[in-house]
């Protein structure tokens, strides 16, 4: 059993935080957000992600999890401190760092009061990079840590980036493909090893430069497969192939791998998209430009502007039609809607100066801060009524087995657009559908 702390209590901090307790450590969890520490300290979860609640639950009352607002807190009492605030992209698409250093400051003067406090006594810290940053970020939390932190402190910086997916994260805490440690003290490793100890699967000890290239690297690469197979998509519909098959065609090749090759409306959520930025921006400041990725942010906007393609191919005019969007989040699972499609092709449908009716299972509440002023609807039936198009974004699995006997009954024109593949386009063919995928052949 260790002691952690865990800064920022966001998406990656909290699942980090409850899956630690759950392997028995002592953990302190630190958000600067007042009101999201009070309600976690009510078993109120800031986001859903299945499964999560229940772990918070359990650590809390086995007293293994605890919140607080204080980083002085977390520094006073975890020898193993995980920074996992925000590195949100700035305007011109970088990492903004500030949150970053504004945690290595307070850390820096916590050891400070801390080396007050407690004169004599031996103090060492394992400072680990958790959220997503840039190459050499290390040496800008070391420097200052050295520089500001009085003698007499010991502490080794390391980046242990995560690789959790939203609606899977807590299962990919305990069963992740790999554990990617950088690392450059045997101190260090030693701890890292004790607390990965109980998840089996490899764990991989690198430089901290290479850990922290791993992420954006990792990221940027399946980014590119989804644009691939986007790119793919584009070439059957021109020729009359199946996206689909061609992707299972590939992807039994053990080198390509099936996986990220489902074509559709393209990538988004909270890190993809920023990832992917981020990373052509670090590359161009060290003189290299990565005109590859630039491509792949290219064909993944395009993606959005072929579902609005497709709606004109079928409705002619979008001005004043109905259409209806169904699925909201970035992906199933979730209602976090950043940087969603849906998003993107709402705002395209919006300037056509199409009707909009919106549904989704979790995220209705997230767009409609976005969106204040469209139709939603709880109620698929509800949502599609009236509509000339049904569009769907997101493949979540109740949208499977909705009714569309009813959907069409309720429907002005029988037009379906599936942004993401997953629906069974004979059965909706038999019902009188015109149905439209994604690069499919099925028209
Ligand atoms: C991703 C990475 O998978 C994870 O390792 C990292 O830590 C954070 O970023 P996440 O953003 O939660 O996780 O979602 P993911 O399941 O990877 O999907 C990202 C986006 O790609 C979604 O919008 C999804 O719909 C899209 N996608 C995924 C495709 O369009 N096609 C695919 O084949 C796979």
């Amino acid at each position: 059993m260790k002691n952690i702390g865990i800064i920022g209590a966001g998406h990656v901090g909290l699942v980090t935080a409850a899956g630690f307790s759950k392997l028995g450590n002592k953990v302190i969890c630190c958000d600067n957000d007042k009101e999201k520490i009070k309600n976690l300290k009510n078993l109120l979860m800031p986001f859903y992600e299945p499964g999560l609640e229940e772990i918070v639950e359990e650590g809390v009352e086995k007293n293994l999890l605890i919140f607080t607002d204080s980083i002085y807190e977390v520094v006073e009492n975890s020898e193993i401190i995980f920074i996992a605030v925000g590195t949100p992209p700035t305007e011109e698409g970088k990492a903004d760092l500030s949150y970053v250093e504004n945690v290595t400051v307070e850390i820096a003067k916590a050891l400070t009061k801390i080396r007050n406090e407690k004169k004599g006594e031996k103090i060492y810290r394992l400072i680990v990079e958790k959220s997503t940053v840039p190459v050499l970020t290390s040496e800008w939390v070391k420097k200052t840590l050295q520089l500001l932190t009085p003698t007499g402190i010991e502490f080794d910086i390391a980046a242990n980036p995560e690789f959790l997916r939203e609606g899977s994260a807590i299962n990919d805490f305990f069963y992740p493909y790999r554990i990617v440690i950088g690392v450059e003290t045997e101190r260090g490793k030693k701890i890292f090893e004790e607390i990965y100890k109980p998840i089996n699967c490899p764990k991989i000890f690198t430089d901290i430069r290479s850990a922290e290239l791993i992420k954006h690297a990792s990221n940027s690469f399946l980014a590119l497969k989804i644009s691939y197979i986007n790119a793919i998509a584009n070439i059957c519909e021109k020729v009359g192939a199946d996206v689909e098959v061609v992707a299972e065609g590939m992807g039994l090749d053990k080198r390509i791998g099936k996986e990220f090759l489902k074509a559709g409306v393209g990538y988004g959520g909270s890190c993809f998209p920023k990832d992917v930025s981020a990373f052509i921006n670090i590359c161009e400041e060290f003189g290299y430009s990565f005109n590859l990725l630039k491509e792949v942010q290219k064909i993944n906007h395009q993606q959005r502007e072929l579902i609005i393609k497709k709606a004109k191919d079928l409705l002619w005019n979008l001005k004043e039609k109905t259409i209806s969007i169904f699925g909201l989040s970035f992906k199933p699972n979730t209602d976090d809607i950043r940087e969603s499609p849906a998003i993107d092709v709402i705002n395209l449908l919006k300037k056509e100066k199409a009707i909009l009716k919106c549904h989704d299972p979790k995220a209705i509440e997230n767009m409609k801060k976005i969106f204040p002023d469209i139709f939603y609807s709880e109620d698929p039936y509800e949502a599609s009524r009236e509509a000339h198009l049904l569009i769907f974004l997101t493949e979540w699995e109740a949208f499977k087995t909705l009714d569309f006997k009813r959907i069409k009954e309720g429907m002005k024109l029988p037009y379906i657009i599936d942004g993401r593949n997953f629906l069974d386009f004979k059965s909706l063919k038999d019902l009188g559908f015109i149905y439209r995928g994604i690069g499919r052949k099925n028209e």
